[in-house]
């Protein structure tokens, strides 16, 4: 009797997410490795062949993980911290989002469709709140003379040590290079060489061979 209520009330915690988040669990579809905290997170994963790590020391808040398709890859490094909220949506199949160590973000939306498709961001990045990042439109844009699909899907890739100020929308494409600084509002689609200042809608350099730091220096 003893023994079935306590099997009662693991499986209930498995079914919070409250053990899946907890231990190292290798679901019947799907491999789920979390080495972190998921605190007040929602999981919807379906489809088969996922890869979802989330590293060590890592803490994510009130985040949505929607993987839905074939053979995603979400991998999280070390210390990295959603402070907030976040929502991660996958779709099509084989898509990657890959996010470095040590990244501190406050609110983001991230998103890849199609075959292929992937995010990656790089170490010791900052990023602040409202910022999307998309590696696909989401939907077709066809040319009525070939019946084409005229906006492919393409990779996102922001370095490391990359800060993205407050209401930033990244588009499908974009490469930020290293330790660049991403103004309030701008919009990147395209690329923002590294050890730059970039701003505006779309975003163009300000500023060049610039690094950036955390703490508040005097000047
Ligand atoms: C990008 C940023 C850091 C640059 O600061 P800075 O190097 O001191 O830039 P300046 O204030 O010297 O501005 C240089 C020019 O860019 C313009 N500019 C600066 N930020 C801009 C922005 N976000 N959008 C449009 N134009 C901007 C300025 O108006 C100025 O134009 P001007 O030369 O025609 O007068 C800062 O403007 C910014 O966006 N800060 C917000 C960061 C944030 O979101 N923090 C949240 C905490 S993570």
């Amino acid at each position: 009797m003893l023994i079935k209520r306590i099997c009662n009330k693991l499986s209930y915690l498995y079914s919070k997410h409250i053990l899946r988040h907890i231990y190292n669990v290798r679901y019947r579809n799907y491999g789920f490795r979390c080495e972190g905290v998921l605190m007040n997170c929602q999981l919807n994963i379906q489809g088969a062949g996922h890869k979802i790590h989330i590293g060590k020391g890592c803490v994510l808040r009130n985040t949505r993980i929607e993987i839905a398709g074939e053979n995603h890859t979400f991998v999280i490094g070390e210390n990295t911290k959603f402070y907030d909220s976040g929502r991660i949506r996958m779709g099509d199949s084989h898509g990657v989002i890959s996010i470095g160590r040590n990244l501190a973000v406050s609110d983001i939306f991230l998103t890849t469709a199609d075959v292929n498709n992937k995010i990656t961001i790089g170490d010791d990045c900052l990023i602040s709140a409202k910022v999307i990042v998309r590696g696909s439109d989401g939907h077709s844009i066809i040319d009525d003379s070939t019946g084409r699909r005229i906006n492919p899907a393409k990779d996102v890739t922001i370095g490391d040590r990359v800060w993205i100020g407050y209401g930033v929308t990244i588009l499908k494409g974009s490469v930020i290079g290293d330790d660049s600084v991403i103004g309030t509002n701008a919009l990147v689609s395209g690329n923002i060489p590294a050890h730059s200042v970039a701003v505006g809608f779309p975003a163009k350099v300000i500023k060049e061979n610039i690094s950036w730091k955390e703490e508040r220096i005097k000047s």
